[in-house]
């Protein structure tokens, strides 16, 4: 399936696509409805790695995402070549993640899509990364969630603010 549509395609990437990514997807996505603009975009996210394909986020990303006012949803899937066509946006939690995708990429023609989400802070700007909390303890999920507000909110009214 290609992009058949002129909705902005915006999509998440972390490694397990149970933690940050599906966080992001899913803050993104309130901030379009916010600024009611949900017919203009299709959000969506996914992980490098295949080993929680089909999984609910994380209890404690859904934990703390609902202490800030989200739902977190999404089911896992893995990253597939045909998503570098399918959306405009494809947004990076750490490098880790972009090395994994341009490696996909070999020739090169999706660069410009790839992007580092981290570049969009504001509020913690010596913080190169959005950090993989899945090792960590609940304060680096609330982070998670603190980190991809500012930098979702940013990205949003840089490039698709009216
Ligand atoms: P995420 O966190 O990339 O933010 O979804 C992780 C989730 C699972 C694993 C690593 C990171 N894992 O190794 O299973």
């Amino acid at each position: 399936m290609y992009k058949n549509t002129d909705k902005i395609g915006l999509l998440f990437v972390c490694l397990g696509n149970i933690c940050r990514s599906p966080a992001g997807e899913e803050i993104m996505r309130q901030i379009v409805i916010r600024n009611k603009r949900e017919k203009d975009f299709f959000i969506d996210s996914c992980g490098i790695g295949g080993w929680h394909i089909g999984q609910l986020p994380d209890k404690r990303m859904r934990m703390a995402g609902s202490k800030q006012g989200y739902n977190f949803t999404h089911h896992a899937r893995q990253f597939d070549k045909e998503d570098f066509a399918n959306f405009d946006y494809i947004l990076c939690m750490d490098n880790e993640n972009i090395f994994s995708l341009q490696s996909k990429d070999q020739k090169g023609e999706y660069s410009k899509k790839i992007i580092l989400l981290s570049n969009y802070l504001t509020k913690y700007p010596n913080q190169k990364e959005i950090p993989d909390p899945y090792y960590g303890e609940e304060k680096d999920f609330f982070f998670v969630i603190e980190l991809l507000e500012n930098a979702c909110e940013n990205l949003f009214n840089k490039k698709f603010k009216i």
